[in-house]
């Protein structure tokens, strides 16, 4: 993997994350709240953070007060509380799977590849509060590990929560940045990291917080339902709650930004969207789709953004430092 447009002190996200906002960037940063360039909004949340695309670029560059990100994937959670706490540990962890993985030679890497993914399957469901400090570091490192060198990069697990996604044969897959790794500490500071459903961030919200909303696509064809993220699907019933949970947080004062995939692009007559945010301000943009469950579906569709707000700055072009991931050498 390469990632270039980075510069020394500037956190990235550190895991290739399926639904990853980092090309949208620039279509955000155009909408973000009045709030955010006049310093009336201090306060940042993110229910959905997934690789923190925007977690990273928003609480970097913007002057915010505290930030909470939240998601339902608990090895994900696991991994921002360790680069928080433990970056020193972590970056040793990963030396040393980064080496073992070099000096293993093409044969070994793949074996190698598989022991790994065996051994983190072992503790696949487990409660990471039942961990030892050293065992959570180390579980976080196969996390990178697997991550860099799987297939894709994707973060896929089957119904009983192993990861099953097969070796990738990258030739030189960047396992340890630890700059990276010491800078994500650094944002992560003034953060608090919770596990569990959206809904665990609605007391937090109100004048002053800017929260986005990027939870999983609705898929574009009914009949292929694919989620790489968790075992927990997302439901219609579930953009349903959603919707209501960000109405909520508009009575409450806060800013909402939330973005899906349109379903226009697969049903032109589909106004699932339309009609669950009626009455606020949406938006379409241009997206690439990287990654599908067979590698069909790739190319350009729309994007939605809702907002409770009317955004100031879209004629614009704003340039933001993209942290873009390369699969390959
Ligand atoms: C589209 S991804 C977010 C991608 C993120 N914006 C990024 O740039 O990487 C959606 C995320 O929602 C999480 N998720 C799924 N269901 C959830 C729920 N009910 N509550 C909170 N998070 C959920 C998934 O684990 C996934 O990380």
């Amino acid at each position: 993997m390469r990632r270039w447009d980075c510069d020394e002190r500037t956190a990235y996200p550190y895991l290739k994350w399926a639904g990853g906002k980092a090309q949208l960037l620039e279509e955000f940063t155009r909408r973000f709240p009045p709030g955010i360039s006049d310093g009336s909004i201090t306060h940042y949340v993110e229910p959905f953070v997934g690789g923190g695309a925007v977690f990273f670029h928003i609480t970097q560059k913007e002057g915010l007060a505290a930030s909470l990100i939240c998601d339902i994937n608990p090895d994900l959670c696991l991994s921002y509380e360790v680069i928080k706490d433990d970056p020193e540990d972590l970056i040793a962890c990963l030396q040393g799977l980064s080496d073992s993985f070099r000096t293993a030679g093409e044969s070994g890497q793949k074996e190698m590849y598989l022991n790994v993914r065996d051994e983190f399957n072992t503790r696949a469901g487990v409660d990471s509060r039942s961990l030892s400090r050293d065992e959570r570091v180390f579980r976080v490192g196969q996390i990178i590990f697997l991550n860099r060198t799987c297939f894709n990069g994707l973060y896929r697990v089957n119904s009983k929560g192993g990861f099953n996604v097969p070796f990738g044969k990258y030739r030189n897959p960047k396992i340890l940045d630890a700059n990276n790794i010491r800078n994500a500490s650094r944002a992560l500071l003034s953060t608090t990291v919770r596990c569990g459903d959206f809904s665990v961030c609605g007391d937090v919200a109100g004048a002053g917080t800017f929260v986005y909303l990027d939870p999983p696509y609705r898929p574009l064809n009914q009949t292929a339902f694919f989620t790489s993220y968790a075992r927990d699907r997302f439901f219609d019933e579930d953009q349903v709650r959603l919707a209501a949970f960000l109405r909520e947080l508009d009575r409450r004062g806060a800013k909402v930004m939330l973005s899906n995939s349109d379903p226009r692009n697969e049903n032109p007559d589909d106004d699932f969207f339309d009609r669950l945010y009626k009455g606020y301000t949406i938006h379409r943009v241009p997206a690439k789709r990287y990654i599908n469950s067979d590698g069909k579906g790739r190319g350009e569709i729309m994007e939605l953004i809702v907002m409770n707000y009317e955004p100031q700055d879209v004629g614009g072009r704003k340039k933001v430092g993209l942290a873009k991931w390369e699969l390959g050498d």
